[in-house]
């Protein structure tokens, strides 16, 4: 049994466009913010691993700064709650034995058993570390946490920007993010379009269906 009708599900992503111009006297309410923070935390990772933190900028101040280093686009400033999406930089062996502390503790099992499954996804990650790609594939694992964070806000109401158009290196600056576990890659304001937005009402161009999908 569905949870939500399609009808409802496709209307919502329909409404979602990428907010240029955000109402900044209304402010998200502090549970919604609150349940788009645990849709980040539940978004899903390649072997689970999480190699990211978020950063839910509601400062004023902080977010005056950023329209600067962001190709001087006006969204953090004017939206209510500006996410930094960072990846945790050097991503190791170390972090899959945290994984799997907690992995064993949420499921109730072993450490010991789970040694298969660490030394698969140890593995995996070794093999990034030595062939550089690592951060890359800690950047994809982001790219679906903005997907679920985008989606989640639709639902609910909410509007959203995601921003590649940043200085990830600045934010970090802004942030105090520099010589830290962390590094922003990636950016999505969250709030209310303002009614002047013009793309708000603009047709969504993409490509038909038959073209880009194929059942076989
Ligand atoms: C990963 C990603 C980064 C984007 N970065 C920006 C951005 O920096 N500024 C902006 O105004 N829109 C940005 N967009 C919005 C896209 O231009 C927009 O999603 C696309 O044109 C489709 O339009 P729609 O989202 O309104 O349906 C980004 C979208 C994605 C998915």
């Amino acid at each position: 049994m569905a949870k939500i009708s399609s009808t409802d599900l496709l209307e919502q992503l329909k409404w979602r466009y990428a907010v240029k111009e955000f109402d900044s006297t209304k402010k998200i309410p502090s549970e919604l913010v609150s349940a788009l923070e645990d849709s980040l935390v539940l978004t899903p990772s390649s072997f689970g691993l999480q190699p990211w933190k978020f950063f839910i900028i509601e400062d004023q101040g902080i977010k005056d700064q950023l329209p600067a280093i962001s190709w001087n686009q006006p969204q953090p400033k004017d939206c209510s709650h500006m996410v930094a999406l960072a990846i945790k930089r050097n991503f190791a062996e170390a972090d899959v034995a945290r994984f799997i502390d907690c992995l064993a503790a949420s499921r109730g099992v072993t450490v010991e058993s789970l040694e298969g499954y660490k030394g698969f996804a140890g593995g995996f990650v070794a093999q990034g570390v030595s062939e550089g790609w690592i951060e890359h594939w800690s950047t994809h694992q982001v790219y679906i946490a903005i997907g679920q964070l985008m989606s989640s806000a639709a639902l609910l109401g909410i509007d959203a920007c995601p921003m590649e158009g940043i200085q990830a290196d600045k934010y970090d600056e802004v942030l105090g993010l520099d010589g830290t576990e962390y590094h922003v890659v990636l950016g999505c304001a969250l709030g209310y379009r303002s009614e002047n937005d013009k793309y708000a009402t603009m047709n969504k161009a993409r490509f038909p269906k038959e073209e880009i999908v194929e059942r076989r």
